[in-house]
């Protein structure tokens, strides 16, 4: 699931999963913008649509006369992923409220906490674990992150301001 910047970390991803789909029971993307002019690679990103290994869609805050897709929130679309999210893994990259609200949605589906990956990539600066900026409790998202599950940073109250 992703959003707004998090297209960009997640096409590498996604590249990398189409490798590998023979291994994936289902493989599902759910991407949001707040409108189709946001959207990077997003000619590319719409051609996935016609992938056979590939359950997609996309959707946008407010469409214009060139979009034809969802309209809504991301959060909408989770609703039409039908796994076993008990045993299904979750990517997570975007703004932070989607973030925010992404995992909320995903936990209340069924993901494990262990089984949601974060990319919490926020507040970098020094990039070299000095300025403390990046920090999430006990970590520092440019050392020991950025992706962190969030089984292991759920318990910091601060990180998702
Ligand atoms: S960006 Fe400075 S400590 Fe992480």
């Amino acid at each position: 699931m992703g959003g707004g910047c998090g297209f960009a970390p997640l096409r590498s991803l996604m590249y990398s999963l189409f490798d590998l789909s023979g291994q994936f029971k289902q493989l599902y993307f759910r991407g949001g913008c707040k409108n189709p002019a946001e959207f990077l690679y997003r000619r590319e990103i719409e051609s996935w649509y016609d992938r056979r290994d590939l359950n997609m869609q996309l959707t946008v805050d407010r469409g214009d006369d060139t979009w034809k897709g969802n309209v809504g929130l991301v959060l909408n679309i989770l609703d039409t992923v039908q796994i076993d999210y008990k045993s299904g893994v979750a990517i997570v990259c975007g703004p932070p409220v989607m973030m925010k609200f992404g995992t909320k949605k995903l936990l209340e589906m069924g993901f494990p906490d262990e089984n949601i990956y974060l990319s919490m990539e926020k507040n970098m600066s020094c990039g070299i674990g000095k300025c403390g900026h990046c920090r999430i409790g006990t970590y520092y998202a440019c050392k020991d992150g950025p992706v962190f599950t969030y089984s292991k940073i759920k318990n910091f109250p601060e990180i998702w301001d």
